[in-house]
């Protein structure tokens, strides 16, 4: 009988281990995946990762598989009354394996690089583009100190250049991170931290923040776009000019009216009187493919839900419900989406 129950237990763990291993290429490939590697640093990261993790199987198989062994081969059977002699142990197996412990955690810890060399330490040499990543409830204020560009949610780099991210925030702790390109560093009031992130090859990254920030954490999502270098140029370019003129008497021109009696004391778009630094700029906002902080696709459809009521996508948003007519909202949505 216990015969039997001992091999259904080791043909169910034998199941999970097949399921484990069979599942791993769609973890590997999920969007957010640190064992998915897109650049220089994160690679760093997922081998430290690996390392540890082959690390704690070697101690853990043999473990395991003895203390089977032990609870089959000493198990209690049938005629056992008398508990078994009672000994005090073994003083040299005793320090043996204990030894053996600290030596094994001291490699482990020891092992992946010291953690200047995930934070600080930059390729030599090499040129790099540095960009400042402000977390405010519930967006990301990004900005370019070298081009004098500063958007939201969306960070464009390019591809094949190490970018020093700085990072702080305009209210309370956030963290930043885009795993399949780097590490990440919290976001702190009053406190400027550094790390490096780069992508290999062009392509959307995503990434969100990592620390418990209020009632729409979850919603605080970042997408870094890298481009082929030439092309970041261009997009550089692109938002150093932005079009911000509208056709006399089209919608896009009604709502530009809209924009500046309520949403100008907020927002800022380059090039108009709107300089509000409350909320996201929102210059080239029609280049942009998220809207809410990533919650939404920047569709027109999209875009009018989340005017019609902030609060309703985004629990706890600081734009309110401006109680919009629908007139206002599609007037506000062709201006919105005029601006490249
Ligand atoms: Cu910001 Cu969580």
């Amino acid at each position: 009988m216990q015969g039997v129950r001992y091999r259904r237990l080791v043909a169910a763990l034998g199941g999970m281990l097949a399921a484990l291993a069979g599942a791993s290429p769609a973890l590997a490939a999920a969007p957010q995946s640190l064992l998915h590697p897109a650049g220089p640093q994160a690679e760093e990261l997922a081998k430290a990762i690996t390392w540890d993790i082959l690390a704690i199987t070697v101690i853990f198989v043999p473990v395991a598989l003895l203390a089977l062994y032990i609870l089959a081969r000493f198990r209690r059977r049938p005629g056992d009354d008398e508990l078994p002699p009672q000994v005090d142990g073994n003083p040299r197996w005793e320090l043996g394996w204990t030894l053996a412990l600290i030596v094994g955690l001291v490699i482990m810890v020891l092992h992946p690089l010291p953690a200047e060399a995930f934070f600080e330490r930059l390729p030599k040499g090499e040129k790099t583009l540095t960009v400042e990543v402000i977390g405010h409830q519930w967006w990301w204020e990004i900005r370019y100190p070298d081009y004098g560009i500063v958007t939201a949610n969306e960070m464009h780099i390019p591809a094949g250049t190490p970018v020093i991210v700085k990072t702080w925030s305009a209210d309370v702790i956030h963290s930043f991170g885009v795993p399949r390109l780097g590490g990440k560093n919290d976001a702190l009031p009053g406190r400027v931290l550094k790390f490096w992130l780069e992508a290999d090859e062009p392509g959307v990254y995503q990434g969100q923040c990592y620390e418990l920030c209020g009632a729409s954490h979850a919603r605080m999502l970042a997408r870094v776009i890298a481009h082929k270098p030439e092309e970041f140029d261009a997009w550089v370019q692109a938002r150093q000019n932005p079009v911000v003129a509208v056709p006399e008497g089209s919608l896009a021109a009604q709502g530009e009216q809209v924009f500046r009696g309520l949403c100008a004391a907020c927002h800022t778009v380059d090039g108009t009187p709107a300089k509000g630094t409350i909320g996201p700029n929102l210059t080239a906002f029609g280049t942009r493919t998220s809207i809410g902080g990533g919650v939404l696709e920047n569709t027109p459809e999209n875009l009018a839900v989340w005017l019609a009521d902030p609060p309703a996508v985004k629990p706890g948003s600081i734009m309110p419900n401006l109680g919009l007519s629908q007139d206002n909202i599609q007037a506000l949505v062709a201006y919105l989406q005029a601006l490249k």
